[in-house]
């Protein structure tokens, strides 16, 4: 592994700065990437889904002919894939099988209190559980993973993290490449630190403004590659690391199209030439290989360093006749919505274990806003500097696909015009948003650095 270079990211107290960040390794493109397993549906009948999901330990040769220790969804290593659509009933058993205390969270979906698996939710090792609701929100990509008060960063950082695909009347009619594993393609992005015996070391990872690794892993695949056919790819990307930022871009420059934002499409495909993800933010991008040749070297490479992602393979095959539409749905941001007034101020603040929401960190008894259900209302994010200058803050509410109004002021990018459950919160930056909430319970809002939420950067939103 390389460890060339670390002595300067040492920031002068010792800690790593904020600004400079350990670069991510290259990809040999050596292995083919590894396409998570869709789970089987357990229930014959129609519009009703039955799954089971554990949590478990296991063992995963991500290195050739070596173990390493790790947790997974059903399977050793990450998870599967869980597939709803628009308009289901879903029945989930839920059972820990770990050696701690682990819950069941549902990141961007929009569903009662009680079944979204915040801290509140918290099984012990051996229990089960059973979550009940229905999928009333639109097409798009989420993911799940544990969220127990403390070691949320940890159980992902081992690899407890998996997607949820959404479908509805609209995606099945749009054309989009669609044939899972082959032109439609799930990307979670992750970086680790192995030890010397090959072992994910979180507390040698482990830093308190959050986990950054030298080694790339795709869907848990070490040094990927992706052999395409020459046709549209649709790729969903999620950025699944604990604290890492990534800004996708073709090394040759080229640009591709953004289809989806967090949760849903966008009404337009937006071209780009990079885009900037932070934890937990997701985005469908479609790359067209159909005029490309075998001998062209196509990857996906992380602009904040320079770092190889993902090479591309192209092979001789022609592939489908895929299409992206012009209108793609009908996302709308009303006069109404614009003219609200700001009914809740939340500011970001600190790094470290410092880290606050509105001055206080989190306390699971404490109750910090409170909405009604089914009310939009205007919150307004602000991430107040520190004398360091701060850091950029990825902020995520639950049980909500909320719109982004405002940037200081201005209007958002084209691609941020869309569902959104996490953004990016730079410093000294204002954000508003338009947020409702379909369901009661309690929801979390929270930095997605997964070490500042565990050091407290959450607050509790009561929907009544
Ligand atoms: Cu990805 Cu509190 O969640
Ligand atoms: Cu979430
Ligand atoms: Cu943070």
């Amino acid at each position: 592994m390389n460890k060339e270079g670390s002595d300067s990211m040492e920031g002068m107290d010792g800690h790593m700065s904020h600004d400079e960040v350990v670069s991510l390794n290259d990809s040999t493109g050596e292995n083919e990437l590894k396409i998570p397993p869709v789970l089987e549906d357990e229930n014959a009948k129609e519009e009703e889904i039955a799954y089971t999901v554990r949590a478990q330990k296991g063992e995963t040769e991500i290195f050739d002919g070596t173990k390493t220790k790790t947790l997974g969804y059903n399977g050793a290593f990450l998870g599967p894939v869980l597939h709803l659509s628009k308009g289901d009933t879903v029945k989930i058993k839920l059972i820990n099988e770990l050696d701690e205390d682990t819950t069941f969270h549902w990141h961007g979906l929009e569903v009662p209190g009680d079944a979204d698996g915040g801290p509140h939710a918290s099984l012990k090792p051996g229990e089960e559980n059973m979550v009940e609701f229905k999928v009333t929100q639109e097409a798009s990509t989420l993911w799940f993973h544990p969220h127990p008060e403390g070691s949320t960063s940890e159980q992902v950082y081992n690899g407890l993290a998996g997607l949820i695909y959404i479908e509805d009347d609209n995606s099945k009619s749009l054309g989009l490449p669609n044939e899972y594993g082959q032109n439609d393609i799930p990307l979670i992005f992750q970086d680790k630190t192995f030890d010397d015996k090959y072992q994910l070391n979180y507390d040698a990872a482990m830093n308190e403004d959050g986990t950054i690794g030298e080694t790339l892993l795709i869907n848990g695949t070490l040094n990927p590659m992706l052999s395409v056919k020459k046709e549209k790819v649709r790729l969903r990307l999620l950025n699944g690391s604990n604290a890492r930022n990534f800004t996708f871009k073709l090394n040759t420059g080229d640009s591709f199209e953004q289809i989806a934002t967090d949760g849903g499409f966008l009404n337009e495909p937006v071209t780009l030439k990079e885009i900037t993800l932070t934890p937990s933010e997701r985005a469908e991008i479609i790359i067209d290989f159909s005029k490309l040749d075998t001998d062209d070297d196509l990857a996906l490479i992380n602009d904040e360093d320079g770092s190889i992602l993902l090479p591309f393979q192209v092979s001789e095959q022609g592939g489908e006749d895929s299409n992206i539409p012009e209108k793609m749905n009908d996302f709308t941001i009303t006069e109404e919505e614009m003219n609200l007034p700001v009914t809740k101020n939340v500011e970001f603040f600190g790094m470290m274990d410092k880290v606050t929401i509105n001055g206080k960190k989190f306390d699971k008894d404490r109750i910090d806003f409170t909405q009604e259900q089914g009310v939009t209302e205007v919150w307004e994010f602000y991430n107040k500097p520190d004398d360091m200058g701060g850091m950029i803050h990825p902020v995520h509410i639950h049980g909500t696909q909320f719109k982004i109004l405002s940037r200081n002021g201005e209007e958002p990018s084209e691609n941020e015009q869309g569902w959104k459950d996490s953004f990016s919160l730079e410093p000294d930056e204002t954000v508003k948003v338009a947020v409702q909430f379909k369901n009661k319970g309690v929801y979390m809002l929270h930095c997605h650095i997964l070490e500042h939420e565990d050091n407290g950067m959450m607050s509790q939103v009561k929907v009544e």
